[in-house]
């Protein structure tokens, strides 16, 4: 009997410690599944340049800059010309959602 009770809370405890795990990387987790559930990563890397410019470069470039996450949620977005060279990005809203989309550039922002 005593034994149950202290195998229940060892487990209560284990699952509480894990969905705080879980919590807690919650949204680098998040923006890495969304970046390759959404494709993003068919031209990006985090620390190399692919088609798209490396978004490790991309959080140097707009380090300190209040405005980076709505900036670069409009060119996630709208799509972007002629800041990393020739090659344009897509449009890829509104395939993309808003919501992810501000989620996938807070994420980008935050691999340097
Ligand atoms: C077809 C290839 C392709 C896909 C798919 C793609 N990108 Fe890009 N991305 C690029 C290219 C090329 C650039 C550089 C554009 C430029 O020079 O303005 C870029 C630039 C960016 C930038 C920097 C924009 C700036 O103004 O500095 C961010 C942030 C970005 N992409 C995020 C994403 C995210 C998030 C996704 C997925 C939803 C995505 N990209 C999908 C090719 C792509």
């Amino acid at each position: 009997m005593d034994t149950k009770i202290t195998l229940a809370i060892i487990a209560a405890v284990g699952i509480a410690a894990l969905s705080f795990t879980a919590t807690s990387s919650y949204a680098a987790g998040n923006g890495a599944e969304l970046a390759s559930k959404n494709g993003c990563m068919a031209c990006h890397a985090i620390d190399k340049k692919v088609l798209g410019p490396a978004y490790k470069e991309v959080a140097k470039k707009y380090k300190g800059n209040a405005d980076a996450v709505a900036m670069l949620s409009k060119k996630i977005k709208d799509g972007s010309t002629g800041v990393w060279g020739p090659i344009p990005m897509p449009a890829n809203g509104p395939k993309v959602s808003d919501a992810d989309i501000k989620i996938l550039a807070e994420w980008v922002l935050a691999t340097n």
